[in-house]
């Protein structure tokens, strides 16, 4: 059973709000405005539903929020570890914000996330980044108010950095702001028990832990309230969900719970590892008539040689065999996956099975990776066999094959009407709107702007590789 964070300790946190709070209030006499706050999330959704929680109790506290550095009294940048790349972008802005607090030394900069849970990378700021006032891990989330009123009220250049090596506990009713008001992201559970070879987020998420069902399905009870009707259930495995907890209750019946709760009109999930998708969670996806018919099993790679290295615990065979139960059971299922091209110790005989499960699985959609060595792992350890230069090559074959693959099926939906959930206005054109299907494709369309949040139905006339046009029809009642 996963241990929670005290009752006491929340409400010491409300006290450090009220704290901030006043400061506030002070700055806002003095400056006649409110102190601004610019966050910036660098992961994935875990890393982005934090980032919501960090501006909940920000807001909670009185500032206000900015989209640029230059307005912002206080920076957060919640990092991710998952690739060097995602490191180096907040290392580059961090020299950036050096600049910056030159010429406005009061500018306070906060780091938080999975990148600084990892001792070389404190250290590295610790040394090289001084300019850095707040530095918290992703157990210490909830401390946010304590930690920043120290940052707010330090008279010195040492940082104020928190972070627990403990596996983390559960910290609810955490204050939430989210961007958007008809989609939401719910965590089901934190952390993973996995230790894939290649991966950090075991050493920086904890273990696996999963929320009661009572407090996921209030907090769901409470979003639908507010207007929203599409969830997303998150967690690093969420077919792992409910084994550490109490109760009689495991991934399958809780989304037949949450299928059951009026007013959410669709249920998506992620992750799911290959290697714990029951049956009951299958029949549990086709049986549900607000769960997506879409599922993202990453595979990560098609050699079973390959596989046994990354630690995955299944083979291609297992594999395929659970995708031809998953197309069986629920035919128009939308799949996707992801795929690690230049594993350590991979050879070019070995890559080609990623290429042939891809040309088997036919996946609406694949998110590639190259490999990114990551320290502390045990694939850290391992040597290459593949030169950069042929990864690289290995890197665009993949997409190659999987560009045909999604236009192939982007093109079977030419014609059809579909069901949208409109986002607003789309990225690439103004005058268009976007929005997607139950399967998560991205449809284009004509229409107006009041449409915004709102399900209609659009007639697909385009097909591209990576989105759908299409011709507004109706509204959805
Ligand atoms: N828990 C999820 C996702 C974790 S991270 C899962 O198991 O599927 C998201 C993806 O990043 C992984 O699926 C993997 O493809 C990729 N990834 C993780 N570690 C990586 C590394 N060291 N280098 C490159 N890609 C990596
Ligand atoms: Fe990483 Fe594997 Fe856990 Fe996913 S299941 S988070 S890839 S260790
Ligand atoms: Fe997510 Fe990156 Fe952490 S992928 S869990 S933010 S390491």
């Amino acid at each position: 059973m996963a241990e929670y964070i005290e009752k006491e300790d929340m409400t010491r946190q409300k006290g450090f709000v009220l704290k901030i709070k006043e400061l506030n209030n002070r700055f806002a006499q003095e400056k006649g405005r409110v102190p601004l706050v610019k966050t910036e999330t660098y992961g994935c959704q875990q890393n982005e539903n934090d980032t919501e929680r960090i501006r909940g109790i920000l807001k909670d506290a009185g500032f206000e929020f900015c989209d640029t550095e230059e307005e912002a009294d206080i920076v957060i940048y919640n990092t991710c570890a998952v690739r060097e790349n995602a490191e180096q972008k907040v290392f580059g802005r961090l020299g950036i914000l050096k600049h910056m607090k030159e010429s406005r030394p009061d500018m306070i900069i906060g780091l938080c996330g999975c990148m600084v849970q990892q001792k070389h990378i404190t250290e590295k700021i610790r040394k090289i980044h001084k300019h850095v006032d707040l530095v918290f891990g992703t157990h210490a989330l909830y401390k946010l108010p304590e930690l920043l009123y120290k940052a707010m009220t330090k008279n010195n250049k040492r940082s104020v950095v928190d972070i627990e090596d403990s596996a983390g506990k559960i910290a609810e009713d955490i204050p939430i702001l989210r961007d958007d008001n008809k989609k939401a992201w719910v965590s089901v559970m934190y952390g993973c028990n996995n230790f894939c070879s290649y991966c950090i987020v075991p050493y920086v998420r904890g273990r696996e832990r999963s929320r009661t069902s009572g407090a996921i399905i209030k907090e769901i009870k409470s979003l639908v309230e507010n207007g929203c009707s599409e969830i997303s259930l998150l967690g690093q495995n969420v077919n792992s969900y409910g084994k550490d907890l109490d109760e009689d209750i495991d991934f399958a019946k809780l989304i037949r719970m949450v299928n059951e709760i009026e007013g959410v009109k669709r249920i998506r999930f992620m992750t799911s590892h290959p290697k714990d998708l029951s049956d009951d969670l299958i029949d549990a996806i086709a049986e549900c008539e607000n769960v997506c018919k879409q599922l993202h099993l990453p595979v990560q790679a098609g050699n079973n040689r390959v596989l046994e290295q990354m630690n995955r615990k299944y083979t291609r065979e297992d594999y395929l065999k659970k995708i031809d139960k998953v197309k069986k059971k629920i035919p128009d299922i939308s799949l996707s996956t992801d795929i690690i091209v230049g594993f350590p110790t991979e050879t070019k005989e070995e890559f080609e099975d990623t290429l042939d499960i891809i040309r088997r699985v036919e996946y609406d959609n694949i998110f590639s990776f190259i490999y990114s060595r990551r320290e502390g792992t045990p694939a850290a350890k391992l040597d290459f066999v593949l030169s950069e230069d042929e990864i690289h090559e290995n890197f665009n074959r993949l997409l190659e094959v999987q560009n045909e693959i999604s236009k192939r099926k982007n093109d079977a939906y030419v014609g059809r009407i579909e069901k949208i959930l409109v986002d607003g206005e789309s990225k690439n054109d103004k005058n268009m709107l976007s929005g997607r299907t139950d399967s998560s494709k991205i449809v284009n369309f004509k229409g107006s702007k009041e449409l915004a949040g709102k399900y209609v139905k659009v007639k697909i006339t385009q097909a591209h590789t990576w989105s759908l046009n299409g011709e507004f029809v109706e509204e959805c009642i």
